[in-house]
């Protein structure tokens, strides 16, 4: 369980929703993919920047399970970029330290790009300077009811007596087992919402909407409103004195 306490510090975990590709490239007169393209390189410049933010895990939305009611070509534009990504950058991340991990629901995605998500995992297992997890197919219900079925499973076979089962138990079968909760959730693009992102997990997080489209979304705007962070106080639902 969390300690309650006044946070001074810089955020552990930061999560972020990559918003406004499609309107950045839109307001070029460039097709959507474009923006796209545009947000991976921030993808690039905002990993490499969390080192020295004191930031240690960061986790992206890439792909929400509602994207596949995109037209086909931005989605397997998308599936095409998330391929190329996977290509170009897993020698530099294993170098800088990074270790990836994917969550969401991978049934559903090419046997080839799961093929590469595995084979990157793999690769920077050993890493611990920087904790990346690229959501992708994710969607914060889906995973819920993802975990309680492999919960009730768990159960039927005899192996998990249901008396047990509490926050904890449940929070052990989520794709982010392994992970601490967001302590800070930013949003892209100047929309207010959370979009079925790890909501579980953000139940104490603090929220940032910046009105910055991401492809415009620079290493300075991230330290920006991390330090705009670290100057906010956390109660976690108690009263501090
Ligand atoms: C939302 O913007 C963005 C996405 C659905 C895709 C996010 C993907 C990237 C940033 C590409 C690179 C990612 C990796 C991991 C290499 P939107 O298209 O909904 O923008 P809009 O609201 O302006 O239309």
């Amino acid at each position: 369980m969390r300690e309650t306490t006044k946070q001074t510090d810089g955020p552990d975990h930061v999560a972020i929703i990559m918003d406004g590709n499609g309107r950045w490239a839109q307001s070029r007169g460039r097709p959507r993919l474009f923006g796209h393209q545009a947000g991976g390189k921030r993808v690039r410049e905002i990993v490499r920047a969390c080192p020295e933010l004191g930031i240690r895990y960061l986790t992206i939305f890439a792909f929400s399970t509602e994207n596949w009611k995109r037209t086909q070509a931005e989605v397997s534009g998308l599936m095409m970029l998330f391929k190329r990504y996977i290509q170009k950058e897993a020698q530099a991340l294993l170098e800088q330290g990074v270790c990836v991990r994917f969550i969401g629901d991978r049934d559903k995605l090419d046997p080839k790009l799961v093929e590469m998500m595995d084979a990157l995992e793999k690769l920077t297992d050993q890493n611990d300077l920087v904790h990346l997890t690229i959501a992708l197919n994710y969607g914060g219900r889906d995973e819920v009811a993802r975990a309680t079925k492999r919960l009730a499973q768990e159960v039927a076979a005899g192996r998990l007596d249901p008396d047990s089962v509490d926050e904890t138990t449940l929070a052990r079968f989520l794709d982010t087992c392994v992970l601490p909760d967001p302590d800070l959730v930013i949003r892209t693009s100047g929309e207010a919402r959370i979009s079925n992102f790890l909501l579980w997990q953000s139940a104490y997080a603090e929220y940032e909407f910046t009105p910055v489209l991401w492809p415009d979304f620079t290493a300075d705007t991230f330290a920006e409103i991390v330090a705009k962070f670290s100057a906010r106080d956390r109660r976690f639902g108690a009263v501090v004195g």
